[in-house]
């Protein structure tokens, strides 16, 4: 693994993968990133996956969402990815006790971790790197909460999800249903496209997810996600505008634990079925 002077800037090609992993992006705020990412987690570890979380946000709201007290430096995320912390991955990983999820959560220092980033070396490939530590059998998917923006985060995220010999990995898109998310998305192709060129990767986007969707709210709705059928991409899911999911939100669950038998935790788990079909 990787110490402070061990960075590179390439990927590693020669080993076989054996943990699926997925970014969760949208440079758009708000469409649900932290709440797919979340609820999806725990809907393929209820189905048996051993699943790892990593709150890329310096928002924190997924380790808020999930009640997690914060990690401290020297052992956190930012800090492993400035290669200043060069212990175990697992030193940071705490596991969310209903839910069985284990995540790299949040810390204040995420905050520095931006800018201090852009003078590293190797910037877009730290988080790849820190994630071969469990790429060893002890995880079945990892499932990476995204920034709103098309920056050095979300680049490690795209990066650590490029195509891999032996496992799926790629970029799911939650998305709204409305007029400035069409925009949105092509800018966010545009992002991946350069990001595969400059860094000869390959990324591979798995679907879209159509979140906080009510077809109350008339035609400019119902037309979106007529454009969004019409994209190359597969919609993975429609999942409505839903107080549970808020609720969840608040009791620090994942609705497949505050909720199980609600309509939300049902389009989750339908969600998760789907993936591990695919595998
Ligand atoms: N389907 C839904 N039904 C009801 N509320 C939802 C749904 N999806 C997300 N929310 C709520 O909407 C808010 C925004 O969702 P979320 O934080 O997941 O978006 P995000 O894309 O991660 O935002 P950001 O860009 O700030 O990271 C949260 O309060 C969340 O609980
Ligand atoms: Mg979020």
């Amino acid at each position: 693994m990787n110490t402070v002077s061990g960075w590179c800037d390439a990927p590693r090609t020669s080993t076989v993968a054996t943990v699926e992993i997925y970014a969760v992006v949208n440079q758009k705020g708000g469409v649900g990133k932290s709440a797919t990412t979340k609820n999806l987690a725990a809907a393929l570890a209820a189905q048996g996956d051993r699943v790892l979380v990593v709150d890329l946000d310096p928002q924190g709201h997924l380790s808020d969402a999930l009640g997690l007290p914060e990690p401290q430096p020297p052992a956190t995320l930012a800090e492993a990815m400035l290669g200043a912390y060069t212990g175990p991955l697992r030193e940071i990983i705490q596991t969310h006790e209903s839910s069985g999820l284990d995540v790299l959560a949040w810390s204040l220092d995420m905050f520095l971790l931006e800018p201090k980033l852009y003078a590293a070396q190797g910037k877009e490939f730290r988080l790849m790197h820190l994630l071969e530590q469990v790429d060893d059998g002890s995880y079945d998917v990892c499932l990476i909460d995204c920034p709103p923006s098309l920056a050095a985060l979300t680049d490690n995220a795209l990066v650590a999800s490029q195509r891999r010999k032996g496992k799926r990995s790629g970029v799911f898109i939650p998305v709204q249903a409305e007029d400035s998310s069409l925009r949105a998305l092509r800018l966010l192709f545009g992002q991946v496209q350069s990001l595969e060129h400059s860094l000869r990767i390959q990324v591979e986007m798995i679907g879209l997810v159509v979140n906080l969707y009510d077809k109350r709210r008339g035609r400019i709705v119902t037309t979106t996600l007529d454009a969004l059928r019409e994209l190359p991409l597969p919609i993975l899911a429609i999942i409505d505008d839903r107080s549970t999911i808020r609720e969840a939100w608040r009791a620090h669950e994942p609705v497949a634990i505050y909720d199980p038998t609600s309509e939300a935790a049902t389009w989750y788990g339908d969600l998760a079925k789907a993936l591990r079909a695919s595998r």
